[in-house]
Formats: structure tokens, sequence, C-alpha cells
């Protein structure tokens, strides 16, 4: 029986995390599920953001499906045991390399989207975000110059083996999708961006099917509210990716419509909606748990090759939202739970 790791985590992560599990208990897959404390509450439990027993069932389990981590009560905390260290150290010790964020405008949100309804229909991207490197996990800290200013850094790198890597994970969906790929960096300033370019143009070679192009992340950012239709399949590093796939989800509707997958080529996933803890609806209903939903699909297709219960999901979400259900993100006055009704309901 596949065992699968619920880590419900802070704020709404616990809400959301309630409703996919309902969703994925009507299904009736025969799955195994064993839940575990992470981030502020682990911190509040067990005295760390990711205590050694979650990290345990993390490597045991097939697949996890993970809420969301941070707690304003933690802000003060040294880094290392703050909150949001927990998904980064998940990312890091089961090597979750890549990540995939599906954007797409569901039918009947045309109304919710920041953009022209024409203009965002047309969103059905992938965006591929590197999630191992970058500015997130180079050397970080805070030092006093000589003339006694305080001064932060955290080191940008990338080598190229683990560019290499992540662009192939664009290729491959880009040759399962439409045979476009974009990559996205910063190569006219920065150097780890110059590299990426350059071993993507290298690792193209591998995939002379597919039509590679390059853009700079400033320009990507505006046309991704411009033009969102021109983007297919885009792969980029660790930060321009957490940035650009929030814009993204503005645009698809709302940032509770966004699920994610990060996997590392085992089989083997965490999936999780790309929003965060949200605080400031937290324990008040008010949550969309949609992303959260889709993300437990994308959990039976990517780890479990459950594609037929998949697509099940997908189509209830889309029926739900089709039928006029809609929590306040959306424009609507669900509660958290209703909207896990409405869906639920559809899936019957
Ligand atoms: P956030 O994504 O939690 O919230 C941003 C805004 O979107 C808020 O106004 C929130 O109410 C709204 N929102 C988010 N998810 C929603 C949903 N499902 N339905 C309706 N509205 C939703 O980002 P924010 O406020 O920057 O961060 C809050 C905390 O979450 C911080 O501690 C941050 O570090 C953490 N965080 C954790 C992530 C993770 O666990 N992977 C990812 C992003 C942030
Ligand atoms: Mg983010």
């Amino acid at each position: 029986m596949p065992l699968i790791a619920i880590l419900p985590g802070d704020g709404i992560g616990p809400e959301v995390t309630a409703e996919a599990r309902r969703v994925l208990d009507a299904l009736d897959l025969g799955l195994d599920y064993e839940e575990a404390p992470v981030g502020g509450a682990a911190y509040f439990s067990d005295g760390h953001p990711l205590p050694a027993r979650t990290l345990e069932v993390a490597k045991r389990a097939d697949a996890l499906l993970f809420g969301a981590v941070g707690d304003p009560r933690c802000d003060n905390l040294e880094r290392h045991l703050r909150p949001e260290q927990a998904i980064l150290g998940l990312r890091k010790e089961l090597e979750l390399f890549a990540n995939l964020r599906p954007a797409r405008l569901f039918p009947g949100l045309e109304d919710a989207s920041a953009l022209k309804p024409e203009v965002a229909g047309a969103i059905d991207m992938v965006i591929i975000r590197e999630l191992n490197g970058d500015v997130y996990f180079g050397e970080k800290g805070m030092r006093t110059t000589a003339s006694g200013r305080r001064e932060g850094y955290d080191i940008m790198s990338y080598n190229e083996d683990e560019v290499a890597r992540i662009a192939r994970v664009g290729f491959e969906t880009a040759r399962v999708r439409n045979k476009k790929l974009c990559s996205v960096d910063k190569a006219n300033v920065l150097e780890t961006s110059q590299l990426w370019r350059d071993v993507v143009i290298e690792v193209s070679a591998e995939f002379p099917d597919i039509e590679l192009t390059h853009m700079y992340v400033d320009n990507a950012a505006m046309q991704l509210v411009r033009n969102p239709g021109q983007f297919d399949v885009i792969v980029t590093g660790n930060l321009f990716g957490d940035i650009l796939s929030d814009q993204a989800s503005m645009c698809a509707g709302s940032i509770g419509m966004l699920p994610s997958a990060a996997l590392n080529g085992s089989g083997k996933g965490l999936y999780e909606p790309i929003h965060g803890s949200a605080p400031d609806i937290a324990g008040q209903g008010k949550a969309n748990p949609c992303a959260t939903i889709l993300s437990a699909a994308m959990l039976l297709r990517y780890s479990l090759g459950m594609d037929a219960a998949a697509d099940r999901i997908e189509a209830a979400v889309t029926a739900a939202l089709v039928s006029g259900a809609r929590t306040p993100d959306l424009g609507g006055s669900l509660t958290t739970r209703e909207m896990g009704d409405a869906v639920l309901k559809a899936l019957a």
C-alpha cells in the first residue's frame, strides 16, 4: 500500500490539507497516510521546525502532501529554528530539485483574473523552478563592515550539473507539451545566469525538436502580464521561479488555485500549493483549498501513476468552479469546508 506523508504545517496549511485529504479519501484508492508536524507547529511541539520523526516519515513515504509553513510568532527565532527552514530542509534532504508549477486559467475564472478575460484565457503554462540551489542555499550572513555598518549577504551560485539537470526537465516537459521552452535568466548582469544560459544551450543539443528561447527575468515579468499566451514551458532558477509563479497565479485567478510538485527524478515527490501559510486569514475558513486539492491530483499522477484518479480530481475542481463555487479570493463567499464539499459533490 503506498504511504502518503501528510505535513499540514501552519496557518491555513491544516485547513487546506484537510480538504485535500477528504477528496483523496472519497476516491478510496487504498492509500496509507501518516501525519507529522512541520514548521512552527513542530517548533512548538518538538522544539524544531523539521523534527527527526517528521524527516523519518518523509523519507519512508512514497509521496508527501504538504500544506504550508510560517508563523509570525516565530519571526524572531534564530534562522535555523524558523518554520520556513523546514520546507528548505525537506527539499534539500530529499533532493527535490525540480519544481513543476502549472498555471492555467480554469473555466469560469476569467472574472477573477487580474488580466483582461481575452488575455487571461490564453494562460496555460508550466513554470519549472529549480529548487536546490541559488541564493536560498548559498552562504548567507550578517556582518559589520570596517566602517561599522551592518551588512547582510546571500551568495547566489549554481554549478553546471545543477543547471543541466533542471534544463533536461524543462526540455522533457516541453517535449510532451508544445515543444517550446523559454529559459528565463538575468544573463546580462549575473554570472550565475551566464552559466545558466550557456549550459541550457549545451543541453539543447540533446533536444533538437524543441524550440528554445531565452528571456531576461524583468522582461518575463512584464510579458507574463502583457501576453501570457506566448509561454508554454518556462525553466528558471529558484529565486526567479518563486517570484514569477506567484505572479502567474494572479494572472490565472488566485494564488489559491496553483498546485505544485517538487520532484527528484525517482518518482518520489513533495506536493504543495504554491502559497504560504496566509496568517492574515488563518483559522477563519476563508482559504481556497483548490491549490492543495490539485496538488493531491499531481501526487497521484506523478508519484503513484494513478492518472485516472488525478483526472477525476481535476475534473471535479473544474466542475465545482463552473457551477459557481467560489471562496472569497475568487470573489465568492464559500468557506474552505464548503469549497471542499463542492468538489466532493462534483466528484460523486
Ligand atoms: P502567502 O502565500 O501565505 O499569502 C499571500 C496572500 O495571499 C495573503 O493575503 C493570503 O491571505 C493570500 N492567500 C494565500 N493562500 C491563499 C488561499 N489558499 N486562499 C486564499 N487566499 C490565500 O504569502 P506571505 O503572506 O508572503 O507569507 C506568509 C507566510 O508563509 C510566511 O511565513 C512565509 O514565509 C510563508 N511561506 C511559506 C511557503 C511554504 O510553506 N512553501 C511559501 C510561501 C510563503
Ligand atoms: Mg513563494
